[in-house]
């Protein structure tokens, strides 16, 4: 049996590698979108009915993520023009243009060098991977659905969101946050701290109120 290489995996905190490809608003780099938030997400392929339903619902969203800073990016090992005639279609038949990029990767390469698929795989039906990337171009949080299960765009606005509240450190994401509810003060770390607090138990667990994006 011949030995196929190690599949690489892109981790939380690693810089996702840079690509140049050609997409259906041209040729992009990722190196383009430093200095704002950035979801790249791939879907399995073009013309099947679980991604369009996610394209139409993400071109409808696309505002709000522009409103976050946040840009868009789609992959499939689909080609260009099939990316185009698909788009074409599903503005006519939904009445939405889909204008974030849709880069194509025929031969895997970026699907495997962000570990999108097992390097051994034969074709990409499996993938719906989404990368949340910092304004440096870091990985913050990424999710792996399988291709018979469309996202929900309002977990990725909620994890978008919940990311660039605790991106300056200074507090943490509760469970089942939703933006507007409480946030929870980082814990803390010495001694002449936690001896300062009035109730035992606040040193590790205090509320504080979302003020948005400031
Ligand atoms: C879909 O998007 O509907 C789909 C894609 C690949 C396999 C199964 C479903």
């Amino acid at each position: 049996m011949e030995s196929t290489p190690p599949a690489t995996m892109l981790r939380l905190g690693d810089e996702a590698p840079n690509f140049t490809a050609r997409s259906t608003q041209g040729p992009i780099s990722l190196s383009d979108y430093r200095g704002r938030w950035l979801v790249l997400f791939s879907h399995p392929a073009d013309f099947t009915p679980v991604c369009t339903s996610e394209f139409v619902a993400l071109a409808k969203a696309a505002g709000e993520f522009a409103a976050l800073d946040c840009a868009l990016m789609a992959l499939s090992v689909d080609s260009l023009y099939s990316h185009l005639a698909w788009i074409r279609l599903i503005h006519d038949m939904f009445g939405v243009t889909v204008d974030f990029p849709i880069i194509e990767d025929p031969t895997l390469e970026i699907a495997r060098a962000y570990g999108m698929i097992g390097c051994d795989a034969v074709d990409a039906a499996a993938v719906r991977t989404t990368y949340f990337l910092d304004p440096d171009g870091v990985l913050r949080a990424s999710t792996c659905y399988p291709a018979e299960v469309g996202r929900s765009v309002d977990e990725m606005l909620r994890i978008l969101t919940a990311l660039q509240r605790v991106h300056r450190g200074s507090c943490l994401v509760p469970a089942n946050w939703t933006p507007g509810d409480d946030l929870l003060r980082v814990p803390r770390a010495s001694v002449a701290e936690i001896v300062k607090e009035k109730n035992a138990g606040d040193w590790f667990y205090t509320t504080i109120p979302d003020k948005g994006a400031a």
